[in-house]
């Protein structure tokens, strides 16, 4: 067997070294402080701002950070046309959330003043700028597909909202409550960064080339999508969904709908991961925020919960294989009543800080990002032969 295909999909290969983040069988670490500190006594922007800047922000510097994102919420009129205009595909199904999400990006890019300059500084401000916006973004879109009216067209939402908060206010118009905003505000925190994983590792290479932040991102997005990675928070919810309704028909029990996944050898979204292999630091603090969700204000998805802990028993028990963070994920945003399709576009709406960290850290000490394949193809033959 070639060295290639001992490490297929990189498995176990260190392609790099950051500042970043460090991904542990027993801890998450962002910049050094560890993820459930961070879940417990930080706000998505103050650890958006550790990620992006590199230190915990003073109270002047939060408060100027915040300022900078409320006052980049807004989207340019081409976004918006853009973002109506998608209507029909994606009632069709040909778009989905993540590719007008994508699009847009890219669209942005087209529309900054900054967008071909690769300096810290300007790179610095994209990132900001692009945060903002990404709220804005999925928020319009769920506007046109419930066919209202956009909220807040002019400003990207209320000002007094924190990037949680005014995440669901623009995509409902109403203002949510506080705890689910805070519920919003620790998935947002355990979605911001995981160091090279497949999104970002595509934005590195893509910034490696010394090409640009928008189009980083634009390469990121796609690569979240798929749901071997960010796309598994979408899938984990559908597959849920499946199962209840093969038990509701009496079709049979959670446990043999399970057994008969295992025998299909069935891949079960929302469980697994490349590096943890003892459970997902993430996935348990979700999770017991989505239960305190549906026994407070959502009694009604209670049952949701139970038939989670189910087959996340039956995977532990017969697999040993644990829950990543999309499978609480799925479960907490469907209480919340988060229209599915937005799942993965949330987790873009933080990653995007995760992401232009990385994207800096690239650009300022960079080296082309091109390994090499062990050529498994015909031997050399002529053309003429
Ligand atoms: N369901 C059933 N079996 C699984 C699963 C799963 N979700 N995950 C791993 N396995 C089995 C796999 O079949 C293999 O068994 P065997 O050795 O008998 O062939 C063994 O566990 C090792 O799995 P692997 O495929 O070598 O693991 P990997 O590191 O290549 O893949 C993964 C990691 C995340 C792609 C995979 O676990 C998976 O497909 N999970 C479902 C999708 C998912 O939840 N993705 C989210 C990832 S984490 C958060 C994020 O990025 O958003």
């Amino acid at each position: 067997m070639s060295a290639a295909a001992a490490t297929k999909g990189l498995a176990g290969v260190s392609a790099g070294e950051t500042k970043i983040a460090s991904v542990l069988q027993d801890k998450l670490i962002y910049r050094g402080y560890e993820i459930h500190d961070l879940a417990e006594n930080a706000t998505f922007e103050e650890v958006a701002h550790v990620l992006l800047v590199g230190h915990k922000p003073s109270e002047k510097e939060l408060r100027f950070f915040c300022d900078e994102l409320i006052a980049n919420r807004a989207l340019a009129p081409q976004v918006i046309d853009y973002i109506k205009s998608m209507q029909p595909a994606l009632a069709s199904g040909s778009a989905v959330p993540m590719d007008v999400m994508r699009t847009c990006v890219s669209l942005l890019g087209n529309l900054d003043a900054d967008s071909q300059d690769n300096s810290p500084e300007a790179n610095l401000r994209k990132s900001k700028r692009l945060l903002a916006k990404m709220p804005t973004i999925i928020g319009h879109m769920q506007n046109v597909i419930d066919g209202k009216e956009i909220v807040a067209p002019d400003t990207g939402g209320d000002a007094k909202l924190s990037h949680a908060g005014n995440l669901l206010y623009l995509m409902t118009g109403a203002k949510p409550s506080d705890k689910f905003t805070h519920v919003m505000d620790v998935s947002l925190t355990l979605y911001a960064e995981h160091d090279f994983n497949a999104s970002t590792f595509t934005s590195r290479i893509i910034a490696a080339t010394l090409s640009d932040m928008h189009g980083a991102i634009t390469g990121g997005i796609a690569a979240l999508k798929g749901p071997l990675h960010g796309g598994a928070n979408e899938a984990a919810m559908e597959m849920l969904k499946l199962i209840k309704t093969s038990v509701d028909a009496g079709e049979g029990s959670i446990d043999d709908w399970m057994h008969k996944a295992f025998e299909d050898k069935r891949k079960l979204m929302g469980f697994g991961h490349r590096v943890y292999k003892n459970g997902d630091h993430r996935a348990s603090i979700l999770h017991a925020l989505g239960r305190e969700v549906a026994e407070t204000e959502r009694t009604d998805f209670i049952p949701w919960f139970d038939l989670g802990e189910r087959v996340q028993q039956i995977m532990a028990d017969e697999k040993g294989i644990f829950p990543n963070v999309d499978f609480p994920c799925g479960l907490t945003y469907f209480t919340m009543g988060i229209p599915v399709p937005q799942y993965t576009p949330i987790f873009v709406a933080s990653r995007t800080s995760g992401w232009c960290a990385h994207i800096m850290e690239q650009h300022e000490n960079n080296r082309l990002i091109r390994p090499l394949a062990d050529y498994t193809g015909h031997p050399l033959r002529a053309w003429n032969d």
